[in-house]
């Protein structure tokens, strides 16, 4: 499973990137209102660090979903677009298929949805786990249907786990079959630490210290 991180925080996204094991990063309208920033730089700025960048239209009707994400597009190659799964998404999502560029469907919450926006051409498809969670039921049995619909009809659709809200959310998603996590921020500084690791790397300083003679 690969690792993304889910933010429009360009200072807090570098200092996770330097750390190497992130390949890419998603954001939405909502994340990106939060940077009062204007939206391109911020998705020119982060194609220069990874290699996908899901930056999603926030038009309602087909034609001029298309119009904006061939803007977004043209900004860099790392660019991804980001429909929503709706009618019009999906009309948007044929058209921008033909012209070569990469689509994330966005607000999947059905194996049904997941399983028409990958026939309709979807590179990616984000099915969200924690918005699932909030309303009553267990939002992993997503990821692991899709996981299994994909795998037993041969799609190469690519399935982002979204919507992770905690570090036990990672793990499953890993173990439920997604191709990749996108995680915030907060959570993947929590999937760094381990209290043992700590703990052991004290020890092991001071004794080895104490053999070297040095003052701890
Ligand atoms: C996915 O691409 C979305 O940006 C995101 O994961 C939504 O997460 P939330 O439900 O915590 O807002």
């Amino acid at each position: 499973m690969r690792i993304f991180i889910d933010s429009a925080d360009v200072d807090e996204i570098k200092r996770i990137v330097e750390l190497g094991f992130v390949s890419g990063v998603t954001t939405n309208p909502t994340l990106i209102s939060k940077t009062g920033r204007e939206p391109k730089e911020i998705y020119y700025e982060l194609a220069q660090m990874v290699e996908h960048v899901s930056a999603e239209v926030v038009s309602e009707d087909a034609e001029s979903m298309v119009k904006e994400a061939l803007e977004y597009s043209s900004i860099h190659p790392n660019i991804v677009v980001k429909l929503p799964m709706t009618n019009d998404g999906l009309k948007a999502l044929k058209i921008l298929k033909d012209k070569g560029v990469r689509v994330n469907v966005t607000l999947i919450f059905s194996p049904s949805q997941a399983l028409i926006a990958a026939r309709a051409g979807a590179d990616f498809v984000s099915p969200f786990i924690g918005r699932i969670d909030d309303i009553g039921y267990y939002g992993m049995d997503l990821i692991k249907q899709v996981s299994q619909i994909f795998t037993l009809h041969d799609i190469s659709t690519q399935i982002i786990a979204a919507s992770i809200r905690h570090p036990v959310h990672f793990v499953e998603a890993a173990l439920s079959g997604a191709h990749i996590a996108t995680v915030p921020p907060a959570v993947i500084w929590k999937l760094l630490k381990h209290p043992l690791t700590d703990i052991g790397l004290e020890k092991f300083l001071s004794d080895w210290k104490k053999s070297m003679g040095v003052n701890v």
